[in-house]
């Protein structure tokens, strides 16, 4: 399926819109008319107005950023770095005893520098930058980069309206490059190498299991299977320093088929580690 136009909803954000548009050439279309409507006036705005759009994507800039919607399906996705449910979860979300924290190997004194290889929308490399691990994130399709990079944007404004400290450390723990995994991992020098290689490739879902989430569906139709996966492990090997950690749905082989030193289960995911050295005390102790 296609991205295909851009449609932004005040006029305020025009001429950003039409930046974005240009780099994605993509039409440009002033839907200020429908700010406030409902989402169904949204669908029925682009069935109108951009018929091209039809069974697609279109990107939708607004007051609270960009969104990706599909189109003929009431469903947006976003990168939210801020809003109620993350920060639920940042404030409650069961610290370094979640299954992530102990996969890459956040204990008390161990604060790993975190390569994030596939970032996605970045949900992972927040809740680990949260807990204080510095993550680089890596994201090779400029759509998905796109709401990756808006969404920290729109965090950091969120930052200077609340004055919330602990975001603005978690938000600076983070950075995002543009590029792909593989050339970055083959090509890093011997400095530069992080602490922990994170991967979380797609994994074709059941696209018509009532239990896979509308948001998820689109956001797999919109990236594809990433069928090269596999070839991510072994550079991952090579780059980090102590260990690399895959996140699988808890019913699939090992990435590459390589059996993992082990295993941390969940109820739909588990992470492998392989790992390659002990984390030593006092790696990135925070001050
Ligand atoms: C399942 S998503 C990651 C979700 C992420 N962990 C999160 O919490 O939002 C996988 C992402 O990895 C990206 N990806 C896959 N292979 C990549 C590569 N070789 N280089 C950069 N990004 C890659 C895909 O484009 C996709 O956005």
């Amino acid at each position: 399926m296609e991205l295909t136009t851009l449609v932004y909803l005040e006029p305020e954000l025009q001429e950003a819109a039409q930046h974005l548009a240009d780099s994605f050439a993509l039409p440009c279309v002033d839907g200020c008319a429908i700010a406030s409507a409902k989402p169904k006036c949204l669908q029925r705005f682009l069935k109108e107005r951009c018929p091209a759009s039809a069974g697609g994507f279109v990107f939708v800039l607004g007051a609270s950023g960009l969104a990706m919607n599909a189109v003929g399906d009431d469903c947006s996705i976003r990168a939210d770095f801020h809003g109620p449910t993350v920060t639920y979860r940042r404030k409650q979300g069961g610290g370094k005893g979640q299954m992530i924290a102990k996969a890459v190997g956040l204990r008390s004194g161990v604060s790993p520098r975190v390569l994030d290889a596939t970032a996605g929308l970045g949900g992972d490399a927040f809740v680990l930058a949260s807990l204080g691990c510095s993550m680089t994130m890596l994201e090779r399709v400029p759509a998905v980069r796109a709401l990756l990079q808006d969404g920290l944007v729109q965090a950091r404004r969120f930052v200077d309206v609340s004055k919330d400290c602990v975001l603005a450390e978690v938000l600076d723990r983070m950075s995002l490059v543009e590029t792909d995994a593989l050339d970055y991992m083959q090509q890093i020098s011997l400095d530069g190498r992080p602490d922990v290689v994170y991967l979380d490739p797609m994994f074709p879902v059941r696209t018509k299991s009532a239990l896979v989430k509308k948001e998820m569906r689109l956001f797999h139709h919109l990236v594809g299977a990433d069928l090269d996966a596999d070839g991510l492990l072994d550079a991952a090997l090579s780059c980090a320093r102590y260990r690399v950690v895959v996140k699988r749905p808890r019913i699939a082989p090992p990435l590459s088929g390589r059996p993992p030193s082990h295993v941390l289960e969940g109820k739909s995911n588990r992470y492998d580690v392989y790992a390659l050295e002990k984390l030593p005390k006092g790696l990135n102790l925070e001050v």
